[in-house]
């Protein structure tokens, strides 16, 4: 029961995020460069995306663990066998995929307020809140643009990557 509980959660989490990943890629980042969109508005997409990022953050790692636990256990299992290799990969991606959005996130912050240190940061992360009309969305997206782009592929292999583990490999 717990088990499908948890394929439940991942499953619905992933979709989440790499799903908000690719709708920012490829709908809001080409607005924000070209500069009809509203910097406020762009602010609160990324705001967004990067709130998705952190609580599927908890979950995806904890129901992960898990199912490694039931399901790769000897540990060995995860270097000795096909879909062990494509766990480990998903686990890498993951951690990737984090670090780029966040640091993405940040770099557009600091274009703003370059002295902003890592902690409050973490905290209030991107806030639509007092970004006037006369911030270049331009440059915000320009400034964040290679990470989230980065981001948008580490999404689409990991998607590869799930579906390969739920569709059975040939080899
Ligand atoms: C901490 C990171 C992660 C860990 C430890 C992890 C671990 C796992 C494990 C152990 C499974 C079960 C594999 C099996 O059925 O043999 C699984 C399945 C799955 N994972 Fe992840 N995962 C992580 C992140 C992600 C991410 C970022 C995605 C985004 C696409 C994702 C999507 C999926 C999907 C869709 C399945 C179901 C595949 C199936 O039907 O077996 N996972 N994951």
């Amino acid at each position: 029961m717990l088990l499908t509980v948890s394929f439940v959660l991942h499953v619905l989490s992933a979709a989440l995020w790499t799903g908000a990943t690719l709708f920012v890629v490829y709908a809001v980042l080409p607005r924000a460069v070209d500069g009809t969109m509203r910097p406020a508005t762009f602010a609160d997409g990324v705001h967004r995306l990067l709130l998705i990022t952190r609580w599927t953050g908890v979950v995806l790692p904890v129901t992960g663990a898990y199912m490694i636990w039931v399901l790769y256990t000897p540990l060995e299992l995860l270097t000795s066998t096909t879909r062990g290799w494509l766990v480990l990969v998903m686990l890498t991606l993951w951690g990737i995929m984090n670090g780029l959005i966040e640091m993405g996130v940040l770099r557009m912050r600091r274009e703003l307020d370059p002295d902003l240190g890592w902690g409050a940061y973490m905290a209030e992360g991107f806030p639509a809140e007092g970004i006037t009309e006369s911030v270049s969305t331009t440059r915000l997206a320009a400034a964040g643009r290679p990470y989230l782009l980065a981001s948008g592929g580490c999404a689409v292999v990991l998607l590869v990557d799930a579906a390969l583990l739920a569709g059975g490999m040939p080899w």
